[in-house]
C-alpha cells in the first residue's frame, strides 16, 4: 500500500481553501434559508465530507438525508445513465432543499436527481456543489451555490476517489501516473470500457 500523499503530484486546491470557501457558501445558505424548513442532502459517498464540514457551518436549524446512486460510463465519464442505490428515507414534498454535490463534470448525474427529485414536489430545489470541471458540462445547470471551478482534469481528494481510494485526503489533487501504474485497466484517461460506479 502506498503513501497517501506520496501519489499526489499537484495540489489544485488547499485545505484551506475549501475551509473558507465553505464558510462562505454556508454563510449564504444561511442568509437564503432562514425561516424555512431546510433539509440538506448529500449525495454518496462523494459529497459526505463536504456535507459535514457544510452542515457545520450552516447556522439554522436543518436537517439532512442523503442518496446514493451509481453511473455508468466509459472510464470516468458518466453517461447519465444513473441507477438509485439508496432513496431518500424522507419525503420532501413542500419542503426546501439543498442538494450537496461533490463535483458537477457532465452534469448529467446531478441533473438526473433534479428531474427524479423535482417530480416529489419541493417548495424550492437548488444545487450546492464545492467543485465543477470548467467547460465539461453537457447540460445547462444552474448551481446557486458553486464552489471552485476546476480545470477538467481527474481530481482525487476531499471526498473524491479513484478507484474507492484518496477521499480522505484534505485536499483536491491530480494523481501521478505511477499510482494508475499498478491498475492499468483503471487509469481514468484510458477509457472506452464502460463500468458501474458509485459515485
Ligand atoms: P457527472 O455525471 O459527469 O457530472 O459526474 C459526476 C460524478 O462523477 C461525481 O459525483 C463524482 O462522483 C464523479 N467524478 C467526476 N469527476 C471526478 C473526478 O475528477 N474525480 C473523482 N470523481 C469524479
Ligand atoms: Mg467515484
Amino acid at each position: 500500500m502506498s503513501d497517501l500523499h506520496a501519489d499526489i503530484s499537484e495540489i489544485l486546491i488547499s485545505e484551506q481553501e475549501i475551509e473558507d470557501k465553505i464558510s462562505m457558501l454556508a454563510k449564504q445558505i444561511t442568509e437564503d434559508y432562514r425561516g424555512k424548513d431546510l433539509l440538506l442532502v448529500g449525495v454518496l459517498k462523494g459529497a459526505l465530507v463536504f456535507m459535514a464540514d457544510l452542515c457545520r457551518h450552516v447556522d439554522l436549524p436543518l436537517e439532512f438525508d442523503f442518496m446514493a446512486v451509481s453511473s455508468y460510463g466509459a472510464s470516468t465519464k458518466s453517461s447519465g445513465v444513473v441507477r438509485i442505490l439508496k432513496d431518500l428515507d424522507y419525503e420532501i414534498s413542500g419542503r426546501h432543499v439543498v442538494l450537496v454535490e461533490d463535483i458537477i463534470d457532465s452534469g448529467l448525474t446531478i441533473s438526473y436527481l433534479l428531474r427524479y427529485l423535482e417530480t416529489r414536489e419541493p417548495a424550492s430545489l437548488e444545487i450546492c456543489s464545492l467543485f465543477w470541471k470548467k467547460g465539461e458540462q453537457a447540460v445547462p445547470l444552474e448551481v446557486k451555490y458553486p464552489g471552485f471551478e476546476i480545470p477538467p482534469v481527474f481530481v482525487v481528494g476531499y471526498g473524491l476517489d479513484y478507484a474507492e481510494r484518496y477521499r480522505n485526503l484534505p485536499y483536491i489533487g491530480v494523481l501521478k501516473p505511477e499510482a494508475y501504474a499498478s491498475d492499468a485497466d483503471n487509469y481514468p484517461a484510458e477509457g472506452p470500457q464502460t463500468s458501474e460506479e458509485v459515485t
